[in-house]
């Protein structure tokens, strides 16, 4: 069993990164980290030195990174995944400097989505230098696509310590690695991808405030402002550059104890999605890209 710590990045290609950087900051809010490395913006959005990085190259998703404990867990976790047949890929020096992590490994869960596990990520204690008060407090959950949400659940419970909180039909599976409600979301797509990357607001009054700076920005606002019965979360979904949802949500549930028994929703039943009954639509899916072939490596015992 792995067991992962806590969300710790998305990466996203772009073919325009200056274009997504400017979204990302000007309308997301997030700050841009001072630029080390050419055709990389690192953007910060918690304690995290950052928890998205966009990357100037083919547009879609790259990886999604959780962390694991330390270096002796993320051996663990390698040995684990090739035992159970996955091909795995240990960063190199210069790779784990762009993700600012001591360590990492790459792998494609079975539906092709690209995964990184990663030890000793960096923390900075210095506030978040936001590029607008969006009230954003922590880079919440992310959500990747799979076509069949059942069979991705048996890969997340079946190798790591992650626990269905509750299921919408066959449409999603919201999972937990802690008590937060969910921090990685399934949804049901026929290809893998990124569905979209959450950030916590502080207040419900951001959530409101930012649906009316982005609405007279001009951004398409895919879903809400609504609130998800699951999580109980005030959900607002808005697309940027190059096909990347982004969800500011406020109030998310947490589950303290063991007894949480998961529930089932019918996606179709009015209220499932949002419980103030607002118009609802599948948010669209960044694309994964595939730039570096994972490669197999012999299991050394
Ligand atoms: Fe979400």
């Amino acid at each position: 069993m792995i067991e992962l710590t806590d969300i710790a990045y998305v990466r996203s290609g772009v073919a325009d990164l200056a274009a997504a950087t400017r979204f990302a900051t000007g309308i997301v809010g997030l700050e841009l980290a001072a630029q080390t490395e050419p055709g990389v913006s690192h953007l910060r959005a918690d304690d995290r030195h950052h928890c998205l990085a966009l990357v100037e190259g083919p547009s879609g998703v790259l990886a999604s990174g959780f962390r694991v404990a330390d270096d002796d867990a993320l051996a663990a976790a390698e040995k684990h995944l090739e035992r159970a047949g996955f091909r795995v890929r240990r960063g190199d020096k210069a790779e784990a400097r762009s993700r600012r992590v001591g360590a990492y490994i790459a792998f494609d869960d079975p539906f092709g989505n690209r995964l990184e596990l990663v030890s000793q990520q960096e923390t900075i204690t210095r506030p978040v230098a936001f590029s607008r008060p969006a009230g954003i407090t922590e880079f919440g959950h992310l959500c990747l696509d799979a076509p069949d949400v059942h069979e991705a659940y048996r890969f997340w419970n079946s190798h790591f310590n992650a626990k269905v909180s509750d299921w919408i039909g066959d449409k999603a599976c919201l999972i937990r690695i802690d008590p937060v409600h969910h921090k990685l979301a399934v949804f049901k797509g026929e290809r893998p991808g990124l569905c979209h990357m959450n950030f916590q607001v502080a207040t419900i009054d951001d959530v409101m405030r930012s649906w009316h700076f982005l609405t007279e920005h001009g951004v398409e606002i895919e879903q809400g402002p609504g609130r998800h019965p699951q999580s109980t979360a005030v959900f607002l979904y808005f697309l940027g550059p190059e096909g990347f949802t982004y969800e500011y949500s406020w109030g998310v549930r947490r589950i303290e104890d063991d007894s949480w028994r998961p529930r089932t929703f019918d996606p179709d039943e009015p209220g499932s999605i949002d419980m103030w009954l607002g118009p609802t639509r599948r948010v669209s899916t960044q694309p994964q890209v595939l730039t570096d072939p994972i490669e197999h490596r012999e299991v050394a015992n």
